[in-house]
């Protein structure tokens, strides 16, 4: 017989039988907290505190936390007692989400493949262009995050990730992201059947493009026959202010990945936006009616999820509310911060938004900064993102390629008195790390604690 299991206190079970590393890490950073009740931008612990959510998930919550439009959505759809998922059929409720969306996108964007998660969609976008275009190489930015799958970590640069995972795909090559001049050699041998790009890179540090650059990069597609392909899963859904960042761009991308806000952050759940054209490369007969599928991606509560997320993130006019108080946030940060000489740049569109670090030039902070540093690059970023979380109760990331970016994205709905509580934290959390040895020393402390139980 099984013996009863007592209740997980903070992580046991999981750290026995799912990741110990990461349940030690939450540890080391005080950051193992018992949630019990999550709501737009706030997340309840069970001791009491009250924690802002400014990462959204890493852009998952847009609509904020169990948006009750999408919870009474999801609770009808169960008790209707339909088909959850069935293959052998039409799902009306697909067929639905996938007209909006495509209606929202515009452009060549007529049809949609569902996944179920990022990393799904662009594993997806990297077969339809294959077949759509007869080239096997896909083209991408340096720098970029595209999903740990072993196709979509193929587009990706960082070692960091790659490293000890083996061979990956074959024909996957990166140009710096922004290199026109770069890109345009690349292109030049028409063997990529794609360029794979995040319109605003997310985790390369919340990094913002030219118009000119997105411009060119769809001219020379263009010129190439090679599908440009937009990365969409942070950046879509109204995070930036339009519902897909290539409008502020205007760019008429050939595929869209969307995923993370789709839902809701309720049922796993991606898209991938695209041409007539392209889907017709794939679906191009009776006999290949099924030759790119997915068990869970039509199914129904993550349908159901999507429309209920599109009509509140429209009737709120979310969007919108994402331009002003993103353009409100980047201001207001500039004139407490930018004083300090740590600050590097301040940028972002919309609520995708990165406070950038940069080392002091001072005699007494560059040889705090300097001892830190040589610890672990990533030490410094984590030890903010440790006491936002601990002194403030503010919930933020540094960006996964560049760790001297904090990355702030909370949910689109945020309120004045939420977006005056972390200015206020962010404010005495930079003028510490300016004025205070203990700040430093403290954060060596911790620092040198993380290192010895890595
Ligand atoms: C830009 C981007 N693309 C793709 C992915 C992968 O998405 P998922 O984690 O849902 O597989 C992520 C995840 O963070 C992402 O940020």
């Amino acid at each position: 017989m099984l013996q009863a299991v007592s209740r997980d206190s903070l992580g046991d079970l999981y750290a026995r039988y799912v990741n110990p590393q990461w349940v030690r890490l939450l540890d080391v950073m005080r950051m193992n907290v018992d949630y019990v009740r999550c709501s737009g931008a706030e997340m309840h612990a069970a001791d009491g505190r009250v924690i802002l959510d400014f990462n959204s998930g890493y852009c998952v919550h847009n609509v904020g936390h169990n948006h009750p439009r999408v919870v009474a959505a999801l609770k009808d759809e169960l008790d209707k007692s339909g088909p959850a998922i069935m293959q052998n059929r039409a799902p009306t409720l697909a067929g639905e989400l996938a007209e909006r969306l495509c209606r929202l996108a515009g452009g060549r964007l007529g049809k949609v493949f569902f996944a179920s998660s990022g990393s799904e969609g662009i594993e997806a976008a990297i077969k339809f262009a294959r077949a759509h275009t007869g080239r096997a190489g896909i083209l991408c930015a340096g720098g970029g995050f595209h999903g740990l799958t072993c196709g979509a970590l193929s587009l990706m640069s960082n070692d960091f990730w790659r490293e000890g995972f083996g061979a990956l795909l074959p024909g996957a090559e990166f140009v710096p992201y922004g290199d026109i001049e770069a890109l345009e050699r690349k292109l030049a041998s028409k063997s990529f059947a794609a360029f794979v790009v995040e319109p605003i890179q997310g985790e390369g540090g919340v990094v913002v493009p030219s118009k000119e650059y997105l411009a060119g990069v769809q001219d020379l597609c263009r010129r190439t026959k090679t599908l440009l392909v937009l990365d969409e899963v942070q950046t879509g859904l109204y995070r930036t202010g339009p519902f897909i960042a290539a409008h502020h761009f205007g760019v008429e991308p050939d595929m869209v990945v969307l995923a993370k806000a789709l839902s809701g952050g309720f049922i796993p759940s991606g898209a991938v936006l695209m041409s007539d054209a392209v889907c017709g490369s794939v679906y191009s007969s009776l006999k290949r009616a099924l030759v790119h599928t997915s068990t869970f991606s039509e199914n129904t509560l993550a349908m159901r999820a999507g429309l209920a997320v599109l009509d509140v993130l429209a009737d709120e006019r979310l969007g919108a509310r994402a331009m002003s108080v993103g353009e409100r946030l980047r201001r207001v940060l500039c004139e407490r911060l930018t004083k300090y000489e740590m600050l590097g740049e301040i940028r972002g569109l919309g609520l995708l938004n990165g406070i950038e670090f940069k080392p002091p030039r001072s005699l007494k902070l560059r040889l705090a900064f300097e001892a830190f540093a040589k610890i672990h690059p990533a030490l410094f970023g984590q030890v903010l993102v440790m006491r936002l979380f601990n002194d403030h109760r503010i919930l933020a990331q540094v960006c996964g390629n560049n760790f001297m970016v904090l990355k702030i994205s909370p949910p689109l709905t945020v309120d004045d008195a939420q977006f005056d509580r972390f200015v206020g934290a962010i404010e005495k959390l930079v003028e510490l790390m300016h004025t205070s040895s203990a700040f430093w020393s403290e954060a060596l402390g911790i620092a040198r604690r993380v290192m010895r139980s890595i």
